[in-house]
């Protein structure tokens, strides 16, 4: 037989990335309780229909699709809002809003495998759905941010757009909805000539051909000017007009309530899900061009999975790519900080000893291990060593005899007799 790999885009996480991802994990479970949104945890396996109809193209098209063993068209899911949205639109539909719902797990995406970009990947996601208001757009872009600075991230910022404004500019001239996604997959790409000459194509105005070439163009950090700029370019788009307003008024609430966020609006910013009516983002961090989270307002899906009409709004965290980005900025050590020790026995006649100790220190909150393997001490100290354990307590006769232990600092090699009460102390020093 031959030598078993992992599947292409599927990675194994060995301990120390493990450790890592569960960190990542927990400060956005923290998060999620710090802003008050509860966790529901669905399916893996949803239906093929739920999950595509507002997906877009580029998500759809790289959905792990199958027919269950009873013939029904299937896929892994692709994000949770779908789920979500579902919940809302069907069990939860007579609970008072709005809700605040969290989840976590795992997202399958045939994407082409490199950095930061798997088949198999985490996200922490969020969603406030049941309010129109711009002061759940703006907390949704603050939880983003806290959570970012929980995991570690120091230098991040956020790209903001509004679907609104490109919409109304289409609505107004009439353009298919079918037009109106193609050219939106294309600006999500980038591919700004190739959605322009789709915009002609489909017979808008030479008016809104010049709108939107300077629309695409603009952009900037200083969000409330170029915001401005915007509601000046699409005068005469009603539609537009108000997006433009609904945008200002959700960044002047973001500013107002002191929340320094690093920001970019760019007028020209799609996303490549279908179902977005209002604020779109991303976050970055400058030394890696993958975002890592995205979201905004969807006001439509629940309605559209037959649920109460119910605005909503949301984001997704990649926890890969935020974990990626943690061990870029090396801000790690806070991971780091609790102390790792190994305790050996000098004899056998000691191991009670010994566990005694490592009860007592973890107790306390220290993480130990205890030699189990019964080696001499210099080949237990040589593992300690290749581990990178920080300290090795050695429990030895004489010593005990004193109500002491020999305490080894792994790194400086130095070591010190030191009494068992006082063992804290040392480590922590
Ligand atoms: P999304 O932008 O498609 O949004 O994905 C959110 C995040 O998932 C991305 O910013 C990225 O960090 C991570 N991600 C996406 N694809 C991959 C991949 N192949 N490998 C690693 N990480 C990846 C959504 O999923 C929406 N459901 C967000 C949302 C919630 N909008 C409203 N509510």
């Amino acid at each position: 037989m031959s030598e078993f790999q992992t599947v292409r885009g599927m990675r194994d996480f060995l301990p120390e990335e493990a450790k890592m991802m569960r960190y990542i994990e927990a400060q956005a479970r923290r998060v999620a309780e710090l802003y008050g949104y509860k966790e529901i945890i669905t399916p893996v396996v949803e239906s093929y229909e739920l999950l595509s109809a507002k997906a877009g193209e580029e998500v759809r098209s790289r959905m792990f699709v199958f027919k269950d063993l009873g013939g029904r068209d299937v896929a892994l899911r692709p994000e949770f809002t779908a789920s979500v949205a579902r919940l809302v639109a069907t069990t939860l539909r007579n609970e008072p809003r709005p809700f605040r719902l969290f989840c976590i797990g795992s997202i399958y995406r045939y994407d082409e495998p490199q950095r930061g970009r798997y088949r198999e990947f985490w996200q922490s996601n969020y969603e406030l759905m049941g309010s129109s208001k711009p002061e759940a757009d703006a907390e949704i872009l603050m939880l983003t941010n806290s959570l970012m600075r929980e995991a570690g991230l120091r230098k991040f910022a956020f790209k903001v757009g509004h679907v609104g404004v490109l919409r109304g500019l289409f609505n107004q001239e009439k353009l298919e909805d079918k037009v109106q996604s193609a050219i939106m997959q294309l600006m999500d790409k980038k591919q700004y000539d190739e959605a322009l000459k789709l915009v002609e194509d489909a017979g808008a105005s030479e008016k809104c051909m010049t709108t939107l070439r300077e629309l695409v163009e603009l952009k900037g950090s200083n969000v409330l000017v170029i915001v401005d700029k915007i509601e000046e370019l699409v005068k005469g788009y009603e539609k537009s007009v108000e997006a433009a307003k609904n945008l200002r008024e959700i960044l002047e609430l973001v500013s107002k309530s002191g929340f320094k966020i690093d920001m970019t609006v760019e007028a020209g910013f799609a996303r490549g899900l279908e179902y977005y009516t209002g604020i779109i983002f991303e976050v970055y961090v400058l030394d890696m061009d993958i975002a890592l989270g995205g979201g905004g307002r969807y006001d439509r899906l629940i309605e559209l999975f037959g649920g109460e009409p119910t605005p909503a709004v949301g984001v997704a965290h990649g926890i890969d790519r935020i974990m990626l980005a943690v061990q870029t900025q090396k801000s790690m050590q806070e991971i780091g900080r609790g102390k790792k020790v190994v305790v050996i026995p000098i004899k056998e006649e000691l191991r009670a000893e010994a566990l005694k100790v490592s009860q007592m220190l973890r107790d306390a909150g220290i993480s130990v291990e205890v030699e189990v393997m019964g080696r001499k001490m210099a080949k237990a100290l040589e593992d300690a060593d290749r581990r990178k354990m920080n300290f090795a307590i050695i429990v030895g006769e004489r010593e005990l005899k004193e109500g002491a232990i020999v305490i080894r600092n792994l790194a400086t090699r130095e070591q010190s007799t030191v009494k068992i009460e006082k063992i804290l102390d040392a480590i922590k020093d």
